[in-house]
């Protein structure tokens, strides 16, 4: 459901701050300034080819990775793909490689803010992954070394489930009677990052489900909602529907699916 992102160019250098040229986010064209990478005192920047010697697990399938495209140059037009994330490397280089002279994004978020300033807002919301507090990282749900940076998307949304029922096994399922949403894959309802929303939902009330439960207006009357023709239910929802949300007590109480009612009912 989410805009996708593109991007057509790579990076221009002003003195060190990184602009990256035309992303193409959705059909509109914007010029987004990326935040310098992470700083390390004293260091400067060699490129990801030195990085190859020691690292060779990190870089080998590098190539494909989502910020490899986006790999920055620096003004002596160095590639800065490994830097970007884990700061300027000459003084690790020097000494041979140690944990102290390289910012590891595991233990903290902030690298990754550095660019997706936005995120931090995410997850300060009052329902949110707890990130900010080291429990949840941003690589338990995306590659940062390989592949596409949204883990599990490709082929199927099954896998796209898995990155989420790794930890969250009860919405796994199977279940007897399945919920036609989950093949849209958990970001059907809920933010994965934060949301104002409680449990993370995309909406607080019968929107949510709404949005693919709704009959179009022509058939119903001018904008009444009627879900009654999607559901194929004789029942009359629109009494119900101001009594609270579609999940409250005594109603749809399991979105996922349900072992004991073909209508997501407990
Ligand atoms: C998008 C940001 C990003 C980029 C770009 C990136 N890394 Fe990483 N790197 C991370 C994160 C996050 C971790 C922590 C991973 C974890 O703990 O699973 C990490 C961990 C590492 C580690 C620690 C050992 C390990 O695997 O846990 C090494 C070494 C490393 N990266 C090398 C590299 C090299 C070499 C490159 C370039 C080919 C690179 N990284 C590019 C984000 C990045
Ligand atoms: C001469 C070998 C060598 C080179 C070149 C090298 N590293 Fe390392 N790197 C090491 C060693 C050794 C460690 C420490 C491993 C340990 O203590 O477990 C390390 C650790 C790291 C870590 C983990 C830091 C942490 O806090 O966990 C990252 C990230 C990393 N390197 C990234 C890079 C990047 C990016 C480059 C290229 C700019 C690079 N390294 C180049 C040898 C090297
Ligand atoms: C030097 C800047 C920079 C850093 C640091 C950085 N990113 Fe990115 N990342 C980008 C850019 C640029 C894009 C693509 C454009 C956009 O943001 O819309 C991107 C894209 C992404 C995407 C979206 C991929 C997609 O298919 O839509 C994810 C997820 C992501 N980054 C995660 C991370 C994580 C996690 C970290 C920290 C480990 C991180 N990034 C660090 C610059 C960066
Ligand atoms: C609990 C899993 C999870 C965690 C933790 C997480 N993300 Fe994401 N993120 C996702 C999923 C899933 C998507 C794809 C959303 C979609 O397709 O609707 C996504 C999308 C993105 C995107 C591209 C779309 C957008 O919203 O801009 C960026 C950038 C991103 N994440 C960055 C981060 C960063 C940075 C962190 C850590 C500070 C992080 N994410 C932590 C699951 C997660
Ligand atoms: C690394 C483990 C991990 C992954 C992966 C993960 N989560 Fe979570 N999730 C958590 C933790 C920890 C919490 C906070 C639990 C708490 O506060 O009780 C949480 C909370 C939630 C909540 C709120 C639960 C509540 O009771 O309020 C929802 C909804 C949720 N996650 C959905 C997702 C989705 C969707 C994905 C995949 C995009 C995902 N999670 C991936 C660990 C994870
Ligand atoms: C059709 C919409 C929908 C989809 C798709 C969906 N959820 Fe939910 N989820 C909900 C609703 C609604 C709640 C709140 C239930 C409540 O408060 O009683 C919820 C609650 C949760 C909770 C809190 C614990 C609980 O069960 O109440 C977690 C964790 C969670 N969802 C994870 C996931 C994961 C993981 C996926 C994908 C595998 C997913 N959800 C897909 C609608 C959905
Ligand atoms: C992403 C789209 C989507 C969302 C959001 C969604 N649903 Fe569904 N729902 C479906 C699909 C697809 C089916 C299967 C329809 C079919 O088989 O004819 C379904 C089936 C159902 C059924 C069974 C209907 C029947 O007669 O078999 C119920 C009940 C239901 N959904 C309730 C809800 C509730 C409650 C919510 C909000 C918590 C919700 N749905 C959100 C897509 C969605």
């Amino acid at each position: 459901m989410s805009e996708k992102t593109r991007w057509s160019k790579t990076t221009i250098i002003f003195g060190g701050i990184a602009t990256w040229g035309l992303l193409l986010v959705g059909c509109v064209m914007v010029d987004r300034t990326v935040l310098v990478p992470p700083n390390i005192a004293g260091a400067t920047y060699v490129g990801s080819k030195q990085c190859e010697q020691c690292h060779e697990e990190n870089t080998k399938h590098f190539g494909d990775a989502t910020h490899a495209k986006l790999a920055l140059k620096d003004n002596k037009n160095v590639d800065i793909g490994c830097e970007s994330c884990h700061g300027p490397g000459s003084l690790h280089v020097k000494v041979g490689g140690s944990r102290a002279t390289m910012v590891n994004p595991r233990k903290s978020p902030e690298a990754c803010f550095q660019c997706h300033l936005d995120k931090r807002g995410e997850f300060s919301l009052p329902n949110s992954h707890p990130v900010l507090s080291g429990k949840v990282s941003c690589v338990d749900c995306h590659n940062v070394h390989e592949g596409d940076a949204v883990k599990g998307t490709g082929a199927s949304m099954d896998s796209q489930n898995d990155t989420c029922t790794k930890c969250h096994s009860a919405q796994k399922g199977p279940f007897v009677f399945e919920h036609g949403a989950m093949k849209e894959g958990c970001t059907a309802c809920h933010n994965p990052h934060g949301s104002v929303n409680q449990r993370m939902l995309v909406a607080r009330d019968a929107n949510l489900c709404l949005r693919c439960h709704l009959e179009a207006p022509s058939v119903a009357g001018a904008g009444q909602i009627n879900a009654n023709a999607v559901l194929h239910t004789p029942e009359n929802h629109n009494s119900r529907l101001m009594q609270g949300t579609c999940w409250s007590a005594g109603c749809h109480e399991a979105p996922h699916g349900s072992n004991a009612n073909n209508h997501v009912r407990r």
